[in-house]
């Protein structure tokens, strides 16, 4: 341990960071391994860096790019529309392509599930959230049931990548064990788990950028944003085995948007024909501060800038017809290359470090927990939506909101993003297939489909009877 320690030392007095070891005299054995295990799990020398260069050089004001230049300087990127006219290839040739890549074992699913969640308050990982209006399943069940869905159609397996982080990890694996159990059908699962980041000292002075602990034998730390997805699929080996596998695609989403068309053939075609290496899922704000990502075009290449970068100045700018100037909103859904995403992994720095400020509760130094009410720290991650600048042939793809996009991030009572919308999107988009059946549902009357009786409106026409009529709550499933 003696050894141990003064390497440990050395290492964290060469980040400036050797402050974490304070209260190492009062620590038991078990507190202390706890201490080690944490300060080994970081990348100090990045830290270091971060430290230096964001932090110490502008801690009032905030560094990073000049946003308001940069917004000045892009234009809205030429999308194409998921179903509509217009298009470089038709709706049709796009499925046919995309059902060839899925027929022929190309493509895999992969939901980053690593945050926190701390708006919902869920005290589980948000994927066990139980979402479904009718059913109550949780969001992983309605994923999971997607996916078996789309691989029998297409008589291929369809392996399910599910990014955790320490903060989600033990208990994700534990509840995909359990429904493994029931599920004979839920196989080809690989769970693994993002990487973490320290948070800083946002206080000025000597306490600048020092890490901040979480109790005396463990640092703060928080995962290091979905960002962190392409370490983690590189370091886990996760990359290179599915590479092995022949699979060339992977088909992108978050574990809060229910609506998520998984592995959408006319999506993974448009993809392929356009040759693209990153293709994004768009949808038309509808309010200039909405809180979604910003796609735009800068000096030829797609960029994405988040919400709280945009300035409100540029986001509220409209064109001479009322239309919104910057107005694709990304919905964090992709397709990547797989080939692309190796390569990128290899290359260091590939994915910038982005700041937050956020409270976060430390020991200060008398030992005593403090939980600030204002933000007191910053926090490091990396988005994995940077890497559409290095994408060749980048590809925006709109689609409906109505019919694919309805995240969960708040707890009920907030203004927007909370349970009860959620649900009721799903229920209004069920209630529009039903009817586009030739059935019917009385008012207010709560359906819900499970997609293995029927992912789109199309199917649900096969399986439907005309006139049939709804008048009680509905959850439509195969028995
Ligand atoms: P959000 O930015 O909405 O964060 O994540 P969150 O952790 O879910 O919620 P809050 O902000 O704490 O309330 C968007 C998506 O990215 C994933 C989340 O699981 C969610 O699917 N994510 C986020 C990760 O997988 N890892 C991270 O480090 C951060």
């Amino acid at each position: 341990m003696a050894m141990e320690l003064a390497k440990l030392r050395a290492t964290l007095a060469s980040a400036g960071q050797q402050d974490v070891l304070r209260f190492w005299d009062d620590l038991n054995d078990l507190e202390r391994a706890e201490l080690v295990s944490d300060i080994e799990s970081i990348d100090w020398p990045t830290v270091q860096e971060l430290v230096d260069g964001m932090i110490k050089g502008d801690m009032a004001t905030g560094v990073g790019p000049d946003w308001q230049a940069l917004a000045a300087r892009s234009t809205s990127p030429s999308a194409i529309r998921l179903s509509g006219e217009g298009n470089r290839w038709s709706e049709s040739q796009a499925r046919l392509r995309g059902e060839q890549m899925l027929r022929d074992g190309r493509v895999a699913a992969m939901v980053v599930a690593g945050g926190q969640g701390t708006r919902l308050g869920f005290d589980h990982p948000k994927g066990m959230y139980p979402i479904g209006p009718v059913s109550q399943r949780t969001l992983f069940e309605i994923f999971i049931d997607r996916l078996v869905a789309t691989s029998r159609r297409y008589e291929t397996p369809i392996p399910l990548l599910v990014m955790t982080s320490p903060a989600t990890h033990d208990e994700t694996v534990e509840y995909f064990n359990r429904l493994g159990g029931a599920r004979p059908d839920l196989t080809d699962v690989t769970i693994f788990s993002q990487g973490v980041m320290p948070s800083v000292s946002a206080s000025s002075g000597r306490e600048a950028g020092k890490v901040l602990l979480a109790s005396k034998s463990r640092l703060a730390l928080n995962p290091d944003g979905h960002g962190g997805a392409l370490r983690a699929l590189d370091r886990s080996g996760t990359l290179a085995k599915l590479q092995q596998r022949g699979i060339e695609q992977i088909f992108y989403w978050q574990v809060d948007n229910p609506m998520v068309s998984i592995c959408d053939p006319v999506f993974l075609g448009y993809h392929a024909l356009a040759g693209s290496e990153m293709t994004s899922q768009v949808i038309a704000k509808t309010e200039p501060l909405e809180k979604v990502g910003n796609v735009v075009s800068v000096d030829g290449a797609l960029q994405i800038i988040e919400y709280s970068d945009l300035p409100e100045s540029s986001a509220m700018e409209r064109n001479e017809d009322g239309s919104l100037r910057i107005w694709a909103g990304s919905i964090a859904v992709h397709v990547f290359d797989i080939a692309f995403l190796a390569r990128m992994a290899a290359k260091a720095g590939s994915l910038p470090f982005h700041v937050a400020r956020k409270a976060v509760g430390y020991v200060d130094g008398s030992g005593e927990f403090i939980k600030p009410r204002e933000p007191n720290a910053i926090k490091f991650e990396r988005f994995i939506f940077d890497l559409l600048p290095a994408a060749r042939n980048g590809l925006v793809v709109e689609i409906d909101p109505a019919e694919g996009f309805s995240p969960l991030k708040n707890a009920s009572g907030a203004a927007e993003y909370t349970p009860e919308m959620v649900q009721d999107a799903m229920v209004q988009q069920h209630r529009r297939w039903i009817e586009a059946a030739g059935a019917r549902v009385g008012d207010d009357v709560v359906v819900e489909i499970n997609p293995m009786f029927a992912w789109d409106a199309c199917q649900l026409r096969e399986r439907l009877a005309p006139g049939t009529v709804f008048s009680d709550a509905t959850y439509l499933h195969c028995r």
